[in-house]
């Protein structure tokens, strides 16, 4: 254990309680004058930064889309989601798509609920939250009446913001938001882009799945010219890849060329039944084969998501 500069470590705090204007921040700064707390040699004043991020609440709001479906979209909410909460951060799933997967691979009845995200949505009231942790995370379960959102919106004033707005209620409750969008480019994926400081893109890898990234990618930037400038991209992950063919190696290497420039390019998930299986048994991947070679992928993958900054 060494002991940082400490006046650079002063100043950088207190620097950060001034841009953050947060008390907590302050009371940290005033904390580090009191009583410089030793930091282990090699910490950087990134991690600080991250540190601190926590402690002053920075909800990361992370929004999976792909305009296709059975990309593995909702099947990445879910393990990214479990791999955070066995981190000890707080997680909320939010459903978006009217056909419910994740409310369903979470193991509750779309059929039964008696109230969805279509009340938020539609009626502007609260979020609701399900009263009991799923596997360690809080879900906001979606149903079929989701499906008629964009009639019921046509004429709604700041009807993009619906999302957004509710979610500030209870944002600082939690770490992480997760929002699994539907398989359309249409209003209920404005919706959860214009909530979300970023976007994680899961694609298929094959020819045809990449080739729709171009539509996607025009998406986003509408969303930032109109309703969400600091939106930002937390990657691209590969999905369902077989390394036994020629054309998906090829593919995975395409987005890594094209791709990694707009965002991180995460190590690819191993194309497995496991995942259909498990998603049958209403578990993420790791309740359901804690061996399975993707489960260290999925780690990998939610390690980096913890590192994500997000923009004031
Ligand atoms: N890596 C994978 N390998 C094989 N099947 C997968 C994989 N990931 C997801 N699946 C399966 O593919 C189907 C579609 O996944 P899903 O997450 O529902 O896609 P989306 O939400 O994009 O429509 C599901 O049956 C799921 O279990
Ligand atoms: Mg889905």
């Amino acid at each position: 254990m060494i002991d940082f500069n400490y006046l650079e470590r002063f100043s950088y705090c207190a620097y950060l309680a001034a841009a953050l204007q947060k008390k907590s921040a302050i009371a940290l700064t005033t904390d580090c004058i009191k009583s410089p707390p030793p930091i282990k040699f090699g910490v950087l004043r990134r991690d600080l930064k991250n540190l601190l991020s926590k402690i002053v609440n920075k909800t990361c709001i992370i929004t999976l889309f792909n305009q296709s479906g059975g990309v593995a979209k909702t099947t990445l909410t879910q393990n990214l989601g479990y791999h955070l909460a066995l981190k000890k951060r707080r997680v909320l799933l939010v459903d978006m798509d009217p056909q419910a997967s994740l409310t369903t691979f979470m193991g509750l009845e779309p059929d039964e609920l008696e109230q969805s995200i279509q009340q938020t949505i539609v009626d502007n009231k609260s979020l609701p939250i399900y009263p009991e942790l799923i596997h360690g995370m809080a879900l906001v379960p979606a149903d079929i009446n989701l499906a008629v959102t964009e009639m019921q919106l046509a004429s709604a004033i700041a009807r993009e913001y619906r999302l957004k707005n509710a979610l500030a209620t209870v944002q600082d409750n939690y770490d992480f938001i997760l929002i699994d969008c539907p398989p359309s480019l249409g209003l209920l994926s404005v919706i959860s882009l214009t909530a979300a400081t970023h976007i994680l893109v899961p694609i298929q890898c094959q020819f045809k799945s990449f080739k729709g990234t171009e539509l996607l990618l025009s998406t986003v930037a509408q969303v930032r010219s109109h309703t969400n400038p600091g939106l930002q991209f937390a990657g691209f992950v590969p999905t369902m890849f077989d390394g036994r063919t020629a054309q998906e190696s090829r593919t995975v290497k395409a987005v890594q060329e094209q791709l990694s420039d707009i965002g991180t390019v995460y190590p690819p998930i191993p194309k497995s039944i496991a995942f259909a299986d498990a998603s049958e048994r209403r578990v993420p991947l790791a309740l359901f084969d804690k061996n399975h070679s993707a489960v260290s992928v999925l780690k990998k993958i939610a390690n980096s998501l913890d590192k994500l900054e997000v923009k004031q």
